[in-house]
């Protein structure tokens, strides 16, 4: 007795339509959170349900081996999994890759071309298959597999399913892995010039990871979306970078500066200007480097720009950057305690930051508690107190 394979009804194709519709956005949003591991899972979740089958794998293209590699699969021992290369000669998923072409089987166990040894070492016995390329313009990157349907064969429409869920996967593995790509390269630079900043500037320790989680939080109260915390994030770790061109007599003098000692120093937001802008990737990042002295009455440097000049990123970072650089000790005097830096933000609202900045700045709650507020510790700290007015 035959049973005949039935097509699902015109409803049932369109409640699939809608749930790859769904898998559309959900891609779209991990896409813009980035994490390629997160949205390969998604992906193969998503297909997993739809093609209603025991497990989705995607094996990536590697170039150096000349062999596909698993990424996550819904349903194995991932670590495992991954040791396993899969040969690109005598293998279902390297003749979907070699010819571009899908295929779906049924008895995969007893196929000669079956690589079995990937199944074996996490104990899955692999029934049925269907498989399709993954493809960026006419290049093949990886392939996509459905194993074991739970019930009868896989059908013409799991494949187009299938198929689907490919074409999205493939631009979507290759935005996440250009973007792991670039945040990797941005990290190793820009590690490496913190540390050398670092060793020379030796008194704002910790300052720039600080400072750039107050900028996220405080640009967040603002209402500005998740791309743009990213970029503010790391416009204000770089912000003192300039100061690398800084000389150390300078930089590290334990005393007020002279004023030509100072005209040097406000050259450093130019040098960050000059250091920066070939870069592409950090080009968005730049407006904390390059402004964050400016004033918003216009009495800042190094372009004296007033008010919404100044782009928004430095008018936050400002805020942020006095705030951290009072509570902290300077080589030239002590740190304040933080009502006191509290109440001098507060004074400079319309005359050094926005004002419209500084009434939700002052509502954060890092400002409020304080180790410091224990009564005595602030007012008898021992510091000298020297501002800068
Ligand atoms: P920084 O120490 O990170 O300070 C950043 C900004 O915080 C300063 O920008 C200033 O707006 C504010 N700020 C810091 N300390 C004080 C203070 O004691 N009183 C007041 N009212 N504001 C303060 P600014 O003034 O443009 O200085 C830029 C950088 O120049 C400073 O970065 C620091 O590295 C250096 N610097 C400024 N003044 C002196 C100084 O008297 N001696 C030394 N050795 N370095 C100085
Ligand atoms: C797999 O088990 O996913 C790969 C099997 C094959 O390509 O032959
Ligand atoms: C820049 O010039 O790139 C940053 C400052 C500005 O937007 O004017
Ligand atoms: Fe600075
Ligand atoms: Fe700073």
């Amino acid at each position: 007795m035959i049973a005949s394979k039935k097509r699902p009804s015109r409803a049932k194709l369109l409640e699939k339509i809608s749930h790859l519709e769904k898998l559309g956005s959900i891609s779209a949003t991990l896409n813009s959170t980035m994490d390629l591991n997160q949205l390969i899972k998604l992906i193969i979740d998503t297909a997993a349900n739809l093609l209603v089958c025991e497990t989705v794998s995607i094996l990536l293209y590697d170039e150096e081996s000349s062999s596909l590699y698993f990424t996550e699969s819904s349903k194995s021992d991932v670590a495992k999994l991954a040791q396993t290369r899969v040969p690109l000669q005598n293998s279902l998923a390297g003749i979907i890759f070699i010819e571009n072409k899908p295929l779906i089987l049924d008895n995969v166990a007893e196929d000669p071309r079956h690589f079995s040894l990937a199944a074996k070492n996490v104990n899955f016995q692999t029934r049925s298959l269907v498989g399709v390329p993954m493809r960026i313009r006419d290049k093949v990157t990886g392939v996509v597999e459905a194993l074991n349907k739970i019930h009868g064969s896989f059908t013409q429409d799991d494949l187009e399913i299938l198929t689907i869920i490919a074409s999205q996967a493939a631009v979507a593995i290759q935005n996440a892995k250009l973007v792991q790509d670039l945040q990797d390269a941005y990290n190793t630079t820009l590690e490496g010039w913190s540390s050398a900043l670092d060793l020379r500037d030796k008194e704002t320790n910790g300052h720039a990871g600080r400072v750039a989680e107050m900028t996220v939080e405080l640009a967040r109260r603002m209402g500005n979306n998740e791309e743009r915390l990213v970029i503010f994030r790391q416009g204000a770790l770089l912000h003192d970078i300039g100061k690398m061109g800084i000389p150390d007599h300078i930089l590290n003098k334990p005393g007020l500066l002279t004023e030509s000692e100072m005209d040097i120093m406000r050259q450093h937001p130019g040098y960050a200007f000059e250091l920066l802008s070939p870069i592409t990737f950090l080009r968005p990042a730049l407006d904390i480097p390059y402004c964050h002295h400016e004033k918003w009455d216009g009495s800042g440097y190094p372009r004296g720009l007033k008010g919404e000049e100044i782009p928004l990123a430095a008018r936050i970072f400002a805020i942020v950057d006095v705030w951290d650089a009072l509570t902290s000790e300077r080589p030239y005097r002590g740190s304040w305690p933080k009502e006191r830096a509290r109440a001098y933000i507060q004074e400079q609202a319309g005359i050094h930051f926005d004002p419209e900045l500084v009434k939700t700045f002052i509502q954060m709650p890092d400002l409020l508690s304080n180790q410091s507020t224990q009564p005595g510790s602030a007012i008898n700290d021992g510091n000298p107190r020297i501002s800068l007015e």
